[in-house]
């Protein structure tokens, strides 16, 4: 039976179309008491990409579809599932963005980055889109930080990209994370290995969930990093990538784990880790919080020494990260974080309609001088003004009126300690 909400008090009800719309599921609205937090990890996202030397890039959310289907791959769960493709008027078929390394990778090639500097190093804050199911921490429209570096091929910088998220971490106080690595091959030794696994997938098929089954053929390494414990078991003892890279890959991968070790950053090797996009080479990591369900991956990223000549580029070699925000913030509010936006400088209380136009006019001016100045709008009484101010967090209140005006002096109230001091009207300073 459908369930019957009462209304507790008689409100009129209200017009219809107010009720009407309803943000799409899956997507969010980030209010006003939201913010600080937002605009926390957004400054120390900025510092510590400024820090590095990442200058930001930014790119439009959609793109031709052929761009996300090429790079992040058809057989993906993004791609063949999740994205939120369109045909647009002129009958293009145009795709929100999934994620941030395709796009910015069509950037640099579109626009010869490549020519100014052999290294270029950018990064990105932006909203992504994919039709999942919505749970927590996981959105349909979620914003991402991430980074990539273009254009070499020293395992340094795959570790920069796990240092930079971290780093990001720690400054904002979350330190509970572990941090996988594995290497995934390259196009040398990968394709060996996959026939390998193949065959030896098809010795334990019937034991394979029916997901894993359908993949066997087509992306059997993504078998491989399944979380249901049926394929764990099946796939027990399994030939694993790492026992079958090449001299180069291997080499590569010691490259990383020696800085790793050098840096006294702890990890842990996960021969299993796979990803969810095909464009990796090489390096692939995650970071997952302990402090999240089981939506529980912050970040992710890897070498994609490929890509750039895939989408039509010169073969350039390229390794990058991206990492959830939302999931960021509810490992911040998990930790009971709190990130408050300091009530304005000044509220000047105003006692009559002249004292009002003065306030406006003052108002004006302070902020010219950089102090976040209130006044009333609504033509409250004195009384509501002052409780105002104080659910604003009012820092210093000014009271107004004729008194005031006449006298050119008024009295400053430090809204913590209570105490009062005497100001020139014509010259108010604060603090
Ligand atoms: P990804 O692992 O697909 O990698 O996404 C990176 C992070 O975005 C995830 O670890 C997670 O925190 C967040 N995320 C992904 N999907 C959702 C969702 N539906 N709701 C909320 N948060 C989500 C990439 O996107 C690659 N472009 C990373 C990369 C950059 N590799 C090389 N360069």
């Amino acid at each position: 039976m459908k369930k019957q909400h009462t209304l507790k008090v008689d409100l009129p009800s209200p017009p219809p179309f107010l009720m009407k719309f309803r943000s799409i599921k899956g997507t969010k609205d980030i209010l006003p008491a939201d913010v600080a937090a937002w605009q926390a990890v957004e400054r120390t996202v900025r510092r510590v990409m400024h820090d590095f030397h990442y200058r930001e890039i930014r790119t439009p959310v959609f793109e031709q579809t052929a761009l996300f289907s090429r790079s992040i791959g058809e057989l993906t769960d993004i791609v063949s599932k999740e994205m939120y493709t369109f045909t647009d008027r002129s009958s293009d078929s145009i795709t929100l963005r999934p994620e941030g390394t395709a796009s910015t990778l069509r950037a640099y090639i579109q626009n010869n980055l490549g020519e100014a500097s052999p290294l270029t190093k950018v990064y990105y804050i932006g909203p992504m889109f994919r039709q999942e199911r919505p749970q927590a921490g996981r959105l349909r429209q979620f914003h991402q930080f991430g980074a990539e570096a273009l254009g070499g091929q020293s395992p340094a910088l795959d570790v920069e990209m796990m240092l930079l998220p971290l780093e990001i971490y720690r400054s904002l106080g979350v330190e509970a994370f572990s941090l996988k690595i594995n290497s995934v091959g390259c196009e040398k030794c990968r394709p060996r290995y996959k026939e390998l696994l193949k065959a030896e997938l098809m010795k334990v098929y019937g034991r394979l969930s029916p997901e894993s089954q359908a993949r066997v053929q087509s992306n059997p390494l993504r078998v491989l990093d399944s979380k249901e414990e049926q394929d764990r078991a099946a796939t027990r003892g399994i030939p694993l990538l790492q026992d079958h890279l090449c001299e180069e890959c291997k080499k590569h991968f010691q490259g990383v784990t020696q800085l790793l070790d050098s840096l006294q950053l702890k990890h842990e090797v996960d021969p299993r880790l796979v990803r969810g996009l095909d464009y990796y080479t090489k390096t692939a990591f995650e970071i997952t919080s302990t402090a999240l369900g089981s939506q529980d991956a912050l970040a992710g990223g890897g070498r994609y020494d490929l890509l750039v000549e895939e989408l039509g580029g010169k073969p350039t070699f390229g390794v990058g990260f991206a990492a959830g925000i939302e999931r960021l913030l509810m490992v911040l509010e998990k930790l009971e974080k709190s990130f408050v936006e300091p009530g304005p400088a000044l509220y000047i209380v105003a006692l009559d309609e002249r004292s009002r136009k003065w306030a406006f006019t003052k108002a004006s001016e302070m902020r010219k001088k950089g102090i976040q100045t209130e006044v009333d709008y609504l033509e409250r009484s004195v009384k509501a003004q002052m409780r105002d101010a104080n659910r604003v967090s009012a820092q210093y209140v000014l009271v107004v009126g004729e008194q005031e005006l006449a006298a050119g002096t008024g009295k400053l109230k430090n809204m913590q300690s209570g105490a009062e001091v005497g100001v020139d009207l014509n010259d108010i300073r604060i603090g």
